[in-house]
């Protein structure tokens, strides 16, 4: 996509919804968020006193949520439906109490994408649903590439890619994945979740420190249209690599641009990290992409609730180049 058609692609979608004046219209106007809203096996159905209750499928979970510092208008440990709750340790941690039988991973579906869900350390699912936003946004540049462009497929690299999310949707739209994680299990989860959505090639899996994965692949020539990344804001490489979100991720968006092909697709750049305003991802964006980028912007992510509000979910920010 050349630089016209990139902006033109960029503001169409980040243009408002059709003026129908509902809740969540209000928020997409007032406040640059994305609300991930096409889920049909997911919803959060009340949030309240430090928890949101969820229902992913047939399973209704309660685990705490940093965002939620306002009170429940009801009891949300009273809802009859749940099967788990997430219950803090005040030695830090916590463990999965089971109310009713859930089985030990179960599978939601988002459109053409379908991905195992089980209950797991640090109150983790293995999914991040508000995340489908970004799998639309990605997937429409990707199938917009592939109509005009007539070369081969989209080389997309997604790094701290975790059980796959990105990377399956962006396969499904025919992209080559290269898909980056420290940890063997959940690279492992991510091929799973691959095969559950029907594809069986188009993804590599490797298990490596995403920054020395970068360097050996522009030491090696190898060049992606698009770069994907999710970091923590702490975490560690395989061999023990450190990783903390304040200090490296100017530096690492710098040595991605580098890991580009001459005629790049798009960056994404997610963080849950609390504190990490839309605007420091834009700037990061804007300054390591250089005067390359046709669009660089940055938004909140969100999810709705049954309440009629929406829940913080992080920030992310694209260049379109
Ligand atoms: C927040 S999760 C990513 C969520 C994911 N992108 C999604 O939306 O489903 C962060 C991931 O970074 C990985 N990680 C942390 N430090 C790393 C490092 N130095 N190199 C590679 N992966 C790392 C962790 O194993 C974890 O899977």
């Amino acid at each position: 996509m050349r630089g016209g058609d990139a902006r033109e692609a960029a503001e169409e979608m980040f243009a408002p919804p059709p003026f129908y004046f509902t809740f969540l219209t209000f928020y997409y106007i007032i406040l640059p968020m994305k609300i991930a809203d096409g889920w049909k096996d997911y919803k959060i159905i009340a949030t309240g006193d430090g928890m949101k209750l969820e229902r992913w499928g047939d399973v209704v979970l309660l685990r705490p949520d940093p965002q939620v510092i306002w009170r429940s208008s009801r009891d949300l440990y009273a809802c009859g439906d749940i099967n788990a709750v997430y219950i803090r340790s005040s030695k830090g941690g916590g463990k999965w109490e089971y109310r009713r039988p859930v089985p030990e991973e179960w599978t939601v579906s988002y459109g053409d994408l379908s991905f195992i869900v089980k209950p797991m350390g640090f109150k983790h699912t293995g999914l991040f649903p508000e995340q489908a936003a970004n799998w639309d946004m990605m997937r429409s540049l990707i199938e917009g590439r592939a109509a005009v462009s007539g070369k081969g497929p989209v080389k997309v690299l997604n790094l701290f890619a975790y059980t796959g999310g990105a990377s399956v949707a962006c396969a499904k739209s025919g992209a080559l994945v290269t898909h980056v994680d420290a940890a063997k299990g959940m690279v492992e989860r991510a091929g799973r979740n691959a095969r559950l959505s029907g594809i069986e090639s188009g993804i590599r899996y490797i298990v490596d420190d995403c920054f020395k994965f970068v360097k050996k692949e522009i030491r090696r020539g190898n060049r992606y249209d698009a770069v994907i990344m999710d970091p923590p804001s702490y975490g560690r490489g395989p061999g023990g690599e450190m990783w903390r979100m304040e200090d490296d991720i100017f530096d690492f968006v710098t040595t991605c641009m580098q890991v580009l092909c001459d005629d790049p697709l798009f960056m994404l750049i997610n963080s849950y990290t609390t504190g990490l305003h839309p605007t420091v991802i834009k700037n990061i964006l804007t300054l390591a992409a250089a005067g390359r980028a046709a669009d660089c912007t940055a938004y909140e992510l969100g999810l709705p609730t049954e309440e009629g509000i929406c829940l913080p979910c992080g920030c992310s920010g694209i260049a379109v180049f």
